[in-house]
């Protein structure tokens, strides 16, 4: 497998779904579906829904049903840049190489579109019922439907259920938005391993692994697979930010497409701040190898996502 190639195909997959699931009419509401049109479009990298659909895949998952969900993830993921920039946030101006949505829009329209976003994430994602219901139309009125089909349909609207479940939770208190409140409120402090590892676990851990999670419960993984998913995720969600602190000091403006030095800006006490670049790179390569341990035990199959694991802690953006 040639990674860069897949890695390239699997963006593209993806873009193509974003596409297809943002909104297209607006009325009086105009102004607020171009902001969020504006951020989205913007490109980023991606990576939430390509980790969504190679967990998908790699727990045997084959069906259109991960789509609304992977537009979904990526448009939660959206809506959080857009109110991490805001003034009162980390008051930054640029994102994904263009302006941020609050210098383009006004800050009340980029709070909305952030809003919306988030909103528009669930309307996306319930989706996933109209493509059970298409599935299993032809069939549904038959008095002869067999049981196991019956039973299929229930196995699968379950899963549905459960994923949305997680696309409520991970991003919310008790996952990102937790995340977030510790690192805005612990601004300035020296903070604890304890602190610490609160926010990088919740403000970006949470919705990778909310994105391996429903790629693992779409499919119908087992219990045990699943667990392993969550490992993984989580891994990879704190070498994800590890890295991105590194970057933050590390990078150019140009590679970022954001501003560099933004934490030191902000007076953000990182794990970059506390070890230095060296002991980050270590523990980013560290938590990156036992996920791919992890993921070696899921055989030939996991290759690409091994792959990806390792690029994304020497990734220059
Ligand atoms: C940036 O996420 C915010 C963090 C959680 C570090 P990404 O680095 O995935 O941003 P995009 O989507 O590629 O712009
Ligand atoms: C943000 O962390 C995580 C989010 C939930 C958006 P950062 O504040 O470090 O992300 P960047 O560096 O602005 O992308
Ligand atoms: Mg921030
Ligand atoms: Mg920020
Ligand atoms: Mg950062």
């Amino acid at each position: 497998m040639d990674f860069e190639q897949e890695l390239q195909k699997k963006t593209e997959m993806v873009e193509h779904i974003i596409k297809e699931y943002m909104p297209r009419d607006a009325a009086f509401q105009k102004t607020v579906v171009e902001a969020m049109e504006y951020t989205m479009s913007a490109g980023g990298k991606r990576i939430r829904p390509v980790l969504m659909m190679s967990s998908y895949e790699l727990s045997g998952g084959r069906d259109k049903l991960i789509e609304p969900f992977m537009a979904a993830i990526e448009m939660i993921h959206t809506y959080s840049l857009i109110h991490d920039d805001l003034p009162a946030l980390d008051n930054d101006d640029y994102r994904r190489g263009r302006k941020t949505a609050h210098i383009v829009y006004g800050e009340a329209m980029a709070i909305l579109a952030g809003d919306s976003l988030l909103n528009y994430a669930y309307e996306t994602a319930v989706k996933a019922f109209d493509l059970l219901e298409s599935k299993y139309a032809a069939s549904a009125g038959l008095p002869d439907r067999g049981s196991e089909e019956l039973r299929n349909e229930l196995r699968e609207r379950k899963q549905v259920e459960q994923a949305l479940a997680i696309l409520a939770a991970k991003p919310g208190i008790y996952g990102m938005i937790g995340g977030q409140v510790a690192d805005v409120e612990l601004t300035g402090s020296v903070l604890n391993e304890e602190q610490l590892t609160f926010i990088y676990e919740n403000k970006t851990g949470a919705l990778i692994e909310a994105s391996m999670l429903i790629g693992g419960i779409l499919a119908g993984a087992e219990e045990s697979a699943i667990e392993k998913l969550q490992k993984v995720a989580y891994n990879i969600g704190m070498a994800f930010q590890i890295q991105d602190d590194i970057l933050d000091e590390t990078a150019t403006f140009e590679e970022l497409g954001k501003p560099i030095h933004s934490d030191e800006k902000n007076e953000k006490v990182t794990y970059v701040t506390l070890h230095g670049i060296d002991a980050s790179k270590k523990e980013a390569e560290r938590l990156s190898k036992e996920a791919v341990s992890l993921l070696n035990s899921f055989g030939p199959d996991a290759e690409f996502l091994t792959e990806l694991t390792g690029y994304l802690i020497h990734r220059k953006n």
